[in-house]
């Protein structure tokens, strides 16, 4: 809000006292510069709707008024010789808003694709910000590719330009792969590309906001999965202090920060308002839970490359025809347990299952993994969280090949799994829980790896000297200490049919 108009009502009560408007105005001023506003609006009537005097800052303008009396409302009052600003009316009627409208960087979220017939490839959408002209060189993220705008195309012609906020058809040059949540933009002025930012994001909602649950982030036109990494405060209403929390209840404001499944192409809402701000949306009941703020881009975030000039090729074949050609879907089901509780021994009795029915399936277990991808891993905390990180974006690589991927690893921390659940699609990851007790585990012990652990020979044990925190979301829990693998293995197969994975038989 790059303008405020603070009206100092009922002067009449003090006889248009000029020395108590001003100790109100002082007062007014000190506290709006503390959320960012200069002082000094607009003083003279003149001023008004002078952009210039307006300036690029935030401005806060002061009105001494009696709305009972009409004073400096629509006229100007002989009870305050001393103002000599303009009435409350003046300047609702003149302040230059149209500056406001970002007319600097071109930012075109892909709505639709239009294909009416085999010559015409058209993106429908609404220009968020900035100006487009044909011919203008343009980039389409998230594949970076570039060409150049050959028409804009709206009903019954075309345009020379088109700027935010109007709705219109754009025609490239060449034949670029576009979708729906693409973003058109200039190729010299390119938004952040990122999947990890800071947002100042609002709770709308009366069940707070959990950061161990993963959401759904509405961002101009894509939609992508959601996870919370921390809030680092929430905002002291009264007091404007920042206050350390890790939620958020209804009506608080803080500051959080997020990681999403798909990249986002964004700005800081300061800069644009429509490329910098988002919803946040629980996936099960559809209600919108929250409504955020960019503030900025993270660069330090773990998931974050650290390699630039990347361009992510698209394939040519989409998930459907994939589908099609192995006669089922891809998926990763994670199986979380104790060392010991059986998660290797299902995953290979589902594998062999799988396979001799004819579906792509494979299995990634963790003593293996640990001989090779990780051979230069441990078991700390950060050792884990690698090794988990690495094993899941190989899960998540075989699973849009198509494959069933059944992942057998001890994955103790509630923090690893949720990342490893933020890099898959709804409907193409299960957790499995394999909640074999302890005392089963310890006595089974087929590696005698609880012996050692107990007489102290390995360190950061899990279940011995390391957590492990069991799953509260997991799709399916599995008591292997009491059921036979066979049936175990059952429970896995029906929940792939169930979730469309592979066809029923
Ligand atoms: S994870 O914690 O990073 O998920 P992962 O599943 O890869 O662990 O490896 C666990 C396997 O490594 C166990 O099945 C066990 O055979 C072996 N292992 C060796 N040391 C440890 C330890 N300190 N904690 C847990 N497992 C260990």
């Amino acid at each position: 809000i790059p303008h405020l108009a603070v009206c100092v009502n009922k002067m009449d009560l003090t006889g248009y006292d000029q020395a108590r408007f001003e100790a109100i105005k002082a007062e007014f001023t000190e506290f709006a510069r503390s959320v960012g506003y200069e002082g000094g609006g607009v003083t003279s009537p003149s001023e008004v709707g002078d952009p210039a005097g307006v300036g690029p800052g935030k401005k806060v303008t002061f009105f001494p008024i009696s709305a009972l009396k009409g004073v400096n409302c629509v006229n100007r009052g002989a009870e305050t010789p001393w103002y000599a600003g303009p009435t409350v009316l003046e300047y609702l009627e003149t302040v230059e808003i149209t500056a406001d409208r970002n007319l600097s960087r071109f930012r075109y979220p892909v709505q639709m694709v239009l294909r009416p017939n085999l010559d015409y490839r058209g993106f429908a959408g609404q220009v968020a910000s900035g100006i487009v002209k044909p011919g203008d060189e343009v980039m389409v993220l998230p594949s970076g590719k570039t060409s150049r705008v050959k028409s804009i195309d709206v009903m019954g012609g075309t345009l020379e330009e088109a700027f935010a906020p109007q709705s219109v058809v754009l025609r490239l040059e060449d034949e670029v792969d576009v979708s729906r949540g693409d973003m058109i933009v200039h190729a010299a002025d390119v938004p952040k590309v990122t999947r990890s930012f800071e947002a100042d994001v609002v709770w709308l909602h009366e069940q707070p906001l959990d950061p161990a649950r993963h959401y759904l982030l509405k961002h101009t036109s894509q939609t992508t999965r959601v996870g919370i990494d921390g809030v680092d405060f929430r905002i002291d209403m009264d007091t404007l202090a920042e206050v350390a929390t890790d939620s958020l209840g209804l009506n608080d404001i803080g500051r959080v920060r997020l990681t999403t499944h798909k990249p986002i192409f964004c700005d800081p809402y300061a800069e644009n308002r429509v490329t910098g701000s988002f919803i946040l949306i629980d996936a099960i009941t559809n209600n919108t839970v929250g409504a955020g703020l960019v503030v900025k881009a993270r660069d330090e975030a773990p998931s974050e490359t650290h390699a630039r000039n990347l361009t992510i090729h698209r394939s040519e074949i989409n998930a459907d025809e994939r589908t099609k050609a192995h006669g089922h879907r891809g998926a990763t089901v994670w199986f979380t347990g104790l060392s010991g509780s059986g998660k290797s021994t299902i995953a290979y009795r589902v594998e062999k299952r799988l396979v001799e029915r004819g579906v792509f399936a494979t299995v990634l277990d963790g003593d293996e993994v640990r001989t090779g991808l990780s051979s230069d891993l441990g078991f700390s905390d950060t050792d884990r969280a690698e090794n988990l990180r690495r094993v899941s974006e190989v899960a998540r690589l075989l699973t849009r090949s198509g494959a069933i991927v059944l992942c057998a690893f001890v994955s103790p921390r509630v923090r690893d799994r949720d990342a490893i659940r933020a890099r898959f699609e709804t409907g193409e990851f299960a957790e499995v829980h394999v909640a074999t007790p302890l005392e089963v585990a310890a006595a089974r012990d087929p590696k005698q790896l609880y012996a050692k652990a107990k007489q102290g020979a390995i360190k950061d044990f899990t279940g011995i000297s390391a957590a492990y925190e069991p799953p509260t979301n997991a799709e399916l829990t599995l008591d292997a200490s009491s059921e036979p693998v066979e049936r175990l293995a059952d429970e896995i197969v029906a929940w792939l049919e169930k979730s469309g994975v592979v066809p029923r038989r």
